[in-house]
């Protein structure tokens, strides 16, 4: 799904009268209008498939990609230098960054890191105000960091649900706000939501990560209309929505069966491909827009055995052993965990009277989903 010139033209023969003022034979124009517009899409869309998409240049964009500090921001960062992109990596690992940066460096690109946490409103617009002053307006942002919990829903502290929600799908609202004006402005501009299939499917175990997700594919969808409405022809929104990656440390060893998880490398090969055609959704790999179909048409009980039987366990085996500190555990709590690993129900040593139950605890203990991934 990309976009080519006929959507130029073809938006000037749509009527804008409110319903209440469109006469009968308004309607029936604007309808045959519809048909006719939509027809040349497809055509359109058929052309292109045959002969190759036309891919924009990217030389002298100026990108602001979230969590840069690792995983697919690190790759997409590589890929985009050598396109003469400039990049500014936002993320919360110091570490993380220097490493993205040192590597892009390497290769001679233009690279600045910063730390900011996304799901801090006041951070981000700082520092975009920041990036303003000191290197221009952003023309292309990814909104690529995300986090995962990876448990039941039963087993989810509530903070690591509100931490899903703030950096998966929140964030985009402070970020799109704080370089969209300038976007605007210039007539200019890019905007990728890097989602995932569980935007489109639900996964067990996955209810928070799959609900943020589902969000950040509606995000696009409605942002993309609402610019269109506004009459804004040249600042594009693109969707990305790959199946499990290997190798970037949020599903690693997620258990998938019937589809091989995706090599990192060629998930970030195709997001540059999508954006450079100002494709507007990319499923990866593609054969999932198939799936989307038949899930539409097909009864429940036939999706949920494919579901079922495609993750059969979706926490990635690496948050069942590591844990890590966060305010509500102690170290002695965790590492009773550990030793537990496979009793759920920890004994509450702690002798205070406040009104955290054995139930609670237990939500507590399993939190080395906390690690920031
Ligand atoms: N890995 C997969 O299997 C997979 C599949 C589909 C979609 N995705 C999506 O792709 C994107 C990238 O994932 P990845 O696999 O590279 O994961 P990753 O864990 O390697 O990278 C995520 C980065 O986001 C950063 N981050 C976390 N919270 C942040 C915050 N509050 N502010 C700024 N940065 C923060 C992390 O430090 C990390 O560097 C995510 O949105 C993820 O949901 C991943």
């Amino acid at each position: 799904m990309a976009t080519g010139k006929w959507s130029l033209f073809a938006d000037r023969f749509e009527a804008r009268k409110p319903a209440s003022e469109m006469t009968k034979l308004d309607a029936i124009l604007d309808f045959f209008a519809f048909i006719t517009i939509s027809i040349g899409y497809i055509i359109q869309s058929i052309f292109y498939t045959i002969f190759g998409w036309p891919e924009k240049d990217l030389n002298g964009e100026l990108c602001v990609i979230t969590g840069g500090g690792g995983g697919l921001g690190r790759l997409l960062a590589m890929r985009l230098v050598r396109l003469g992109v400039k990049v500014i990596l936002w993320d919360i690992s110091q570490q993380g960054l220097d490493e993205s940066k040192k590597i892009v460096d390497s290769m001679g690109g233009w690279c600045r890191s910063q730390i900011v946490d996304i799901s801090k409103r006041q951070e981000v617009y700082k520092a975009a105000e920041d990036i303003k002053n000191q290197y221009g307006n952003v023309t292309l942002l990814i909104n690529n960091a995300g986090v995962l919990s990876g448990r039941a829903l039963l087993d989810t502290p509530d903070h690591l649900i509100e931490r899903s929600f703030n950096v998966n799908v929140i964030a985009h609202f402070w970020t799109v706000k704080a370089f969209l004006p300038t976007m605007i402005e210039k007539d200019h501009g890019h905007i990728v939501t890097i989602a995932s299939m569980a935007g489109h499917v639900g996964i067990a175990k996955l209810i928070d990560y799959c609900s943020t997700k589902f969000a950040a594919v509606g995000f696009d969808e409605a942002l993309r209309l609402e610019l269109e409405v506004m009459g804004i022809k040249n600042i594009h929104t693109s969707v990305i929505c790959p199946y499990f990656i290997q190798a970037t440390g949020m599903f690693d060893d997620v258990n998938s069966r019937w589809v091989n998880t995706l090599s990192s490398n060629d998930v970030a090969d195709r997001i540059i491909e999508a954006v450079r055609k100002n494709e507007k959704m990319a499923l990866i790999p593609w054969y999932f827009n198939i799936m989307l179909i038949l899930k539409t048409i097909f009864p429940w009980g036939c999706t949920s055995g494919f579901l079922r039987r495609l993750v059969p366990d979706a926490t990635p085996q690496h948050l069942l052993t590591t844990p890590v500190s966060t305010p509500s555990i102690t170290k002695q709590e965790e590492m009773q965990f550990m030793n537990n690993n496979n009793h759920h129900v920890l004994n509450n040593n702690n002798n205070n009277n406040d009104k955290e139950t054995t139930l609670i605890k237990r939500m507590a203990a399993t939190i080395e989903g906390e690690r920031v991934l």
